[in-house]
């Protein structure tokens, strides 16, 4: 263990160096203790000089009010994604994302760790995504064969409780009324949400989708509601995606996942109709309707403080909760017959349907990915078949993972692929071995039919240290 510590110690410089993400720690004093090669040439300083000295003494600018580290010290919370955007000593413009916490040492003080995440290029592919965006939504004229949403007639399922929420949904499509979609994944949210847009008088406008959990919370905000010039460093006047959906529909995917600052700022589009872009000093009336969706309960989501709850009163005015699968088990077999269908058509094979086993295997599952895992299980056994005959039991085999089994490792290695899985059997097999000949190389190579070299190498090579077994 000793050794162990002395090696990370001896190399931790070099691992550090070696990381695509800018790393600062200062002691309790500011001083700081660690500044990797990515962070100075993020910062365009050069380590000599950052080290071992006072933050505000190296960066004239900084002080103990707008320093993330000498703030994290003093307060002793975590700032996370905190944007900042800069000129390094080259003059290019560096946009980083950054995550500050304190670190707790034994003694009792309390240093300070800084991540900085160079999304520079990320920040340009966005723009550039918005613009595209931009340019479809508004040179698109929407008319009704444009219209390639999905319908009502699209969501398949006789079950009691799946018809119960689409006569909601389609009483709702009536409405501007904004909607909250809750549902694991697979149940169908997008689905759902695309047929009210489709059903709704909105139809010829936009409908746009965006997921709140994948971007940083300052990059969202400027995607929702537009940037003005001047907003922060090089904004540019960009209509966000509240002013392209105008008159159309906003989905708003994973809504539990949004910042609370955002929610905040939503509540009071959805209030008032007025959104402001971020750096603009006025308001823009819009007209847009709001779907948002959810794959945890909403009432958890409160309780861990995840979601607003004034937010939530005011989008779930109309809400659905989309049954799983399991919980749907008389619409499997209708599914199964609508997807073979589809994917027969597709790929212009005539597969018959499901035989009696995958039936009764298909009905006794739980589903974890809902309807999506379903449609991807008879598409992957449909691309197996060699014949086109009923889908059986080694068809779909492969694609079920066994939720039931409380053994997790099982499930990791299902997603294994064929030479990690060898690997990982030679390894253990190799250590059976070992243990069996009382850990003597010579044997045990002998006993597995290799050369000793052989066994040497493969003992290296799966980090196998005998006096461990
Ligand atoms: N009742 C249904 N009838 C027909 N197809 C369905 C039904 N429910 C879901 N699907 C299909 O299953 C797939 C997944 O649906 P969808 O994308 O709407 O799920 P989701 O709830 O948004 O999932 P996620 O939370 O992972 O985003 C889609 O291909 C959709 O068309
Ligand atoms: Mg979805």
């Amino acid at each position: 263990m000793r050794t162990q510590e002395k090696v990370i110690a001896n190399n931790l410089d070099k691992i550090l160096d070696n990381i695509n993400e800018g790393i600062h720690v200062v002691n309790e004093l500011g001083q700081t203790i660690i500044y990797n090669e990515k962070m100075s040439e993020l910062e365009g300083m050069d380590k000599e000089i950052v080290m071992h000295k006072k933050i505000d003494k190296v960066f004239p600018s900084l002080n103990e009010e707008n320093s993330t580290l000498l703030l994290t010290l003093k307060n002793k919370e975590i700032i996370k994604n905190n944007q900042q955007e800069y000129l390094n000593k080259f003059g290019h413009k560096i946009i980083t994302i950054n995550t500050t916490m304190p670190l707790y040492l034994e003694n009792g003080s309390i240093w300070a760790l800084e991540i900085a995440r160079d999304i520079t290029e990320t920040k340009k592919l966005y723009n550039k995504i918005i613009s595209l965006q931009e340019k479809l939504y508004t040179d698109k004229d929407l008319n009704e064969e444009d219209n390639k949403y999905f319908t009502f007639s699209d969501i398949k399922g006789k079950n009691k409780k799946l018809k119960q929420v689409i006569s909601y949904a389609r009483q709702a499509a009536r409405t501007d009324s904004s909607i909250l979609i809750v549902g694991d994944t697979g149940t169908g949210k997008e689905l759902f949400a695309q047929s009210i847009h489709s059903g709704s008088r909105r139809q010829n406008k936009p409908f746009i989708a965006q997921n709140c959990a994948a971007l940083p919370e300052n990059l969202l905000e400027g995607i929702l509601f537009g940037t003005r010039k001047g907003g922060f460093t090089g904004a540019v006047n960009r209509k966000g995606l509240f002013e392209q959906a105008n008159g159309g529909t906003l989905l708003l995917d994973e809504i539990n996942s949004m910042s609370k600052a955002l929610q905040a700022k939503l509540l009071r589009v959805l209030q008032e109709g007025l959104v402001r872009p971020v750096g603009g000093k006025e308001d823009i009336e819009v007209d847009v309707r709001i779907i948002a969706t959810s794959n945890k309960s909403p009432v958890d989501s409160i309780r861990e403080g995840k979601l607003r709850e004034d937010l939530y009163y005011r989008l779930a005015v109309v809400l659905l909760h989309l049954p799983l699968l399991s919980e749907r088990q008389d619409d499997i077999f209708l599914l199964s017959e609508y997807f073979i269908d589809r994917i027969n058509r597709k790929f212009n094979r005539n597969i018959k349907g499901l035989s009696d086993e995958v039936k009764e295997i298909f009905y006794n599952y739980e589903w974890p990915g809902n309807v999506r895992q379903l449609e991807h299980v008879i598409e992957g056994a449909i691309n197996i078949i060699s014949d086109d005959n009923y889908i059986k039991k080694e068809h779909v085999k492969p694609f079920l993972i066994d939720v039931s089994s409380n053994n997790t490792t099982q499930q990791i290695d299902d997603k294994k692929t064929l030479p990690e899985k060898m690997e990982k059997m030679e390894k253990e097999y190799i250590i059976e071995a070992l243990k069996k000949n009382g850990k003597n190389i010579t044997s045990t190579a002998k006993y597995l039919g290799i050369k000793r070299q052989s066994l040497q190498y493969r003992m290296n090579k799966y980090n196998i240290d005998t006096s461990e077994i």
